[in-house]
């Protein structure tokens, strides 16, 4: 029995949860329920013994506990993040995460903290990563296909993370394509997918997953093109809970996925969130910019694009250009 299982007895419980019945349920000694006890307590949480009822948790609608006891606890994946690393602070998780792949770790860890010192964007951007408020966290995996279908990983993600954020709150969430989440026309999430491969094998894949939750305010510069769950939403949200449900999501879409190594099966899922399906869109291509109707993905998660000038349907790959709205960011 693990000290997570017990936090999840005692969040799920209405009222005391006896310590009699958490020794059955788990065919431990009394000494063994009341160490885990105790070390839940160590991690912060407040728990209430009351001598004939058992345990309550006191504080079990704190809203934002981020840790690995927490995360676990909300975890319901039968594979991806069973084995979860956290750090309080840490440079990169993506770093993290590629250390680990090239130690050997199996395919499915997650690393997750809480600040990044070294947080890295797409395009040799950065990425702000201040402490306790946000999710940084990076998905190992080592798929069995060739390197060239790795890239929809990340759009497989992006899919994840909309839905977790979606079951969270209220406000309508979209894609822009390749794998931005926007509310509001605003970025909350982007994704960093990198790859160790040959050049017909894959060694890994790493997806680091950056997600805007409770900050408050945001950057000068960034102000006009990003928000936050709590700015659009209002409410502070459960980060723990929300890396579960994104996790939670993933495999079902991993699963999908694998099936087939292409976004077969997902696209259409994809397609109905694309904030630029059916809409106007600037092609930023290095080779000469054009503008066109989107008309969503493929199976590969090309953005198909009826050019203006000729209408001929045109698909574009993520890796050699961006789209923008031709109002904005987005739209
Ligand atoms: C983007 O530029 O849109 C991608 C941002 C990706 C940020 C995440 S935060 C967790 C992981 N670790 C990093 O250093 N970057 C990614």
């Amino acid at each position: 029995m693990k000290k997570e299982e017990i936090l999840k007895k005692l969040r799920e419980a209405q009222d005391y949860v006896s310590g009699q019945g958490l020794c059955e349920y788990y065919g431990v000694s009394r000494t063994a329920v009341w160490k885990a006890i105790r070390q839940l307590e160590k991690d912060g949480y407040e728990i209430e013994a009351l001598n004939n009822r058992g345990y309550r948790l006191r504080n079990k609608e704190a809203a934002d506990i981020f840790s690995k006891v927490e995360i676990e606890s909300h975890m319901d994946t039968a594979w991806i993040g069973k084995k979860l690393v956290f750090h309080k602070e840490t440079g990169s998780t993506n770093l993290d995460a590629k250390a680990l792949a090239e130690a050997g770790e199996r395919s499915g860890t997650l690393v997750v903290a809480d600040m990044q010192t070294q947080g890295r964007g797409r395009r040799g951007r950065g990425w702000d990563s201040p402490a306790g408020k946000d999710i940084y966290m990076t998905l190992l995996l080592r798929p069995q296909c060739r390197p060239e279908k790795a890239s929809a990983l990340t759009l497989v993600m992006a899919l994840a993370v909309l839905e977790a954020i979606q079951e969270m709150i209220p406000q309508s969430c979209y894609i822009k394509w390749p794998n931005d989440i926007v509310i509001n026309n605003k970025k909350v999430c982007g994704i960093l997918t990198e790859m160790s491969a040959e050049l017909d094998s894959i060694h890994y894949v790493v997806i680091g997953v950056g997600i805007n939750v409770n900050q408050t305010q945001l950057a000068g510069e960034i102000r006009d093109k990003a928000t936050s769950l709590y700015l659009e939403s209002g409410e502070q949200l459960d980060r723990s809970k929300l890396v579960a449900r994104v996790m939670h999501y993933f495999e079902k879409n991993y699963a999908l996925f694998e099936q087939t190594w292409d976004l077969s099966k997902l696209v259409e899922k994809y397609n109905r969130f694309l904030i630029n399906c059916d809409r106007e869109v600037r092609v930023l291509d290095p080779q000469g910019e054009y503008s066109g109707i989107a008309r969503g993905i493929d199976e590969k998660g090309e953005l198909l694009v009826e050019r203006k000038s000729d209408g001929r349907l045109v698909r574009v790959y993520a890796g050699e250009v961006s789209v923008r709205g031709v109002y904005g960011y987005a739209v």
